[in-house]
């Protein structure tokens, strides 16, 4: 009687493990991709930065960093060209031009080649002018153009590491890297 029983008890212990095992696990759904929901929380989790790729560590980051990268590229070479300079060399002997130069504190107004430029100039006339580097790179020579408009209109400099963009516009100019490009007055020993 008691083997029946336990017969008739295990055989039920083995059904209902048996059912368990094939609904066990099955009534939860499961993420079509699991992997692209995680690289998108991490994303957001991860500052983006200016790294183009491969170090750009932020994922989808790399395209727009790429293009600010190469923005800035460009805006160096655009820079490097314009710090190249005027070559006052390259131009020829016949293609010399001459501009009325007047320079309001010494009183005299005289001719200047563009391939001259305006401290040169003066000192030929036997004014002692201000100067230190003669190469653009500080402020000693400086002048300004009388009247106060851009200097970029009257003179283009072969080096200026000095002046900003925004100086010239008042007028200011380095009269030892100044070469004219028109007539007009100008008053040295002037700095911003
Ligand atoms: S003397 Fe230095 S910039 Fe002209």
């Amino acid at each position: 009687m008691v083997d029946t029983l336990g017969l008739v008890f295990g055989l039920g212990m083995a059904l209902t493990l048996v059912v368990l095992h094939f609904f066990k696990g099955t009534s939860k759904p499961v993420p079509e991709d699991i992997a692209q929901e995680v690289l998108e929380q991490r994303a957001s989790t991860v500052p983006e930065t200016d790294f183009p790729e491969p170090y750009n560590r932020s994922i989808g980051g790399g395209g727009a960093a790429g293009a600010v990268a190469g923005g800035a590229e460009g805006e160096l070479e655009d820079s490097e060209e314009e710090d190249e300079g005027f070559d006052p060399s390259s131009i020829a002997d016949d293609e010399v031009e001459y501009y009325e130069i007047e320079y309001v504190k010494e009183g005299e107004t005289i001719e200047v080649a563009n391939n001259e430029t305006i401290l040169d100039a003066g000192e030929d006339e036997g004014w002692d002018l201000p100067y230190a580097c003669r190469q653009g790179q500080c402020l000693s020579c400086g002048g300004r153009v009388a009247s106060g408009e851009d200097s970029h209109d009257f003179v283009q400099h072969s080096n200026n590491e000095t002046l900003s963009d925004d100086e010239m516009e008042k007028g200011y100019m380095l009269t030892c890297t100044a070469y004219p490009t028109a007539s007009f007055s100008v008053e040295t020993d002037e700095t911003p």
